[in-house]
Formats: C-alpha cells, sequence, structure tokens
C-alpha cells in the first residue's frame, strides 16, 4: 500500500474528543522511548510528523494522523516512564487504558517492544490484559537496526517462546527498524488487508 497523504488532525487526553465517524484506527503503543513516533514517521515517509524525542516521555496525548483520507494512525503516550512519578503515570494509563477500551474505531493495537531486550513484565503484563479484554493486537519488534541479524533472530525467537507460555496461538508479529525502514510494507499490508475486509463489510 502507498500512503499518498498523512496529515495531523488532532490531540487529546480524552477518548471522547477524539474525530467522530467511521474511518478505522490502527494504534501504537509501548514502553516509552520504545519508538512509537518515529515508526509512524517512517511508515507515512513523514519525518516531522509525530514528535519524537531521544528523551522518553516525549508523547503525552492521544495524537490522530488521517491516513490517505480514510483510515487513521493514532500515536499514544508510552508507558512505564518512572520519572514521571506515580500520579503522573497513573494519568498516562487512564488515557491509554479508556482509549483501548473505549474507541470503537480502534481497529488494531500495535505493541511496540524493544528487539534488543529480554522480555520485560511491564510489556508481558500489558498484553496480558490486553487479552483479557479481547483487544486485537499485533507485536512490533522495533530497533532492529540496532543488532546484528543473528542475534536479533534468537531474540525474536526468545519472546516469541515466553509469549508461547500465555498464549495457544501467537498474535501477528512484525519486525521493523525506522533507521532503515525494515518491516515497512508488511506493516503496511497488514493493515491494508484489515481495511479491504471492513470494506467489503
Ligand atoms: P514516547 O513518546 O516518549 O513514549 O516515545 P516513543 O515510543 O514515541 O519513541 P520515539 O519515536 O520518540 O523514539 C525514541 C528514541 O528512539 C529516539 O531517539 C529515536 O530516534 C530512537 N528510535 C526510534 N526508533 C528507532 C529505530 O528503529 N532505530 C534506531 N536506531 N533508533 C530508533
Ligand atoms: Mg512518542
Amino acid at each position: 500500500m502507498e500512503i499518498s497523504n498523512a496529515e495531523f488532525v488532532i490531540s487529546n487526553t480524552d477518548v471522547k474528543k477524539c474525530p467522530p465517524g467511521t474511518f478505522p484506527e490502527y494504534a501504537f503503543i509501548g514502553r516509552s522511548n520504545v519508538g512509537k513516533s518515529s515508526l509512524i514517521n517512517m511508515l507515512t515517509n513523514h519525518k516531522g510528523l509525530a514528535m519524537t524525542s531521544a528523551t522518553p516521555g516525549k508523547t503525552m496525548l492521544i495524537n490522530h494522523f488521517l491516513i490517505n483520507k480514510n483510515w487513521y494512525l493514532v500515536d499514544l503516550p508510552g508507558y512505564g516512564y518512572a520519572k514521571r512519578g506515580q500520579k503522573g503515570q497513573e494519568q498516562i494509563q487512564n488515557i491509554i487504558r479508556s482509549y483501548i477500551l473505549q474507541r470503537e474505531q480502534m481497529t488494531n493495537l500495535f505493541v511496540l517492544v524493544d528487539s534488543r531486550l529480554e522480555p520485560q513484565a511491564i510489556d508481558l503484563d500489558f498484553i496480558e490484559w490486553l487479552g483479557e479484554n479481547g483487544v486485537p493486537f499485533a507485536i512490533v519488534f522495533t530497533k532492529g537496526d540496532k543488532m546484528k541479524g543473528g542475534r536479533l533472530n534468537a531474540n525474536i525467537r526468545q519472546y516469541l517462546k515466553k509469549l508461547e507460555e500465555q498464549w495457544e496461538e501467537l498474535p501477528p508479529y512484525f519486525i521493523t527498524s525506522s533507521e532503515n525502514r525494515m518491516g515497512r510494507e508488511e506493516l503496511l499490508d497488514y493493515i491494508e488487508k484489515i481495511n479491504k475486509e471492513l470494506n467489503s463489510k
């Protein structure tokens, strides 16, 4: 799928103020600094579309980007940034949870995990929570450029093995890099397939 048009629409802390209408949306979630905003920029070929930062905690709001005038990418704040303090973290959790549970247009959640790290409890707990709530999701391994192929693949295998302890069937997954654009086609094809299924209903 080609992205011919990408535009920022609105930022919110309140799910009720997200754009009205029935366009499907695909949201990006994961720990602070995992690369959510960078991935949106990579997918849309639009460097400054979503704001990124080397310091965690950059994205604080629910951000809607309208793609090809008929679907949305949604950039969410990251979870687990300790320096926000307990209260700050709870606020962010509430924004994330209410968006995920209440936003009917949310068609698929991409859960980003850093491909360099061993499976982290915070991500596994979050994924478990998605399962309990029946939220459709796929896993996106990020920063794939930062490791040699062999180690990268070994890490992914380790992660999938861990997920198999929790899940009978593995969720779809993608290996990506916003630096070298790995995984871009696969991810966009996945979105396109879902969009087509929705349109044929
Ligand atoms: P918050 O908004 O704070 O939750 O973070 P985020 O998940 O949106 O992360 P962001 O996209 O801002 O990226 C965080 C840092 O990681 C930035 O310094 C990016 O340049 C870097 N980064 C993101 N993706 C990649 C990648 O694929 N490869 C490399 N090498 N660096 C990346
Ligand atoms: Mg961000």
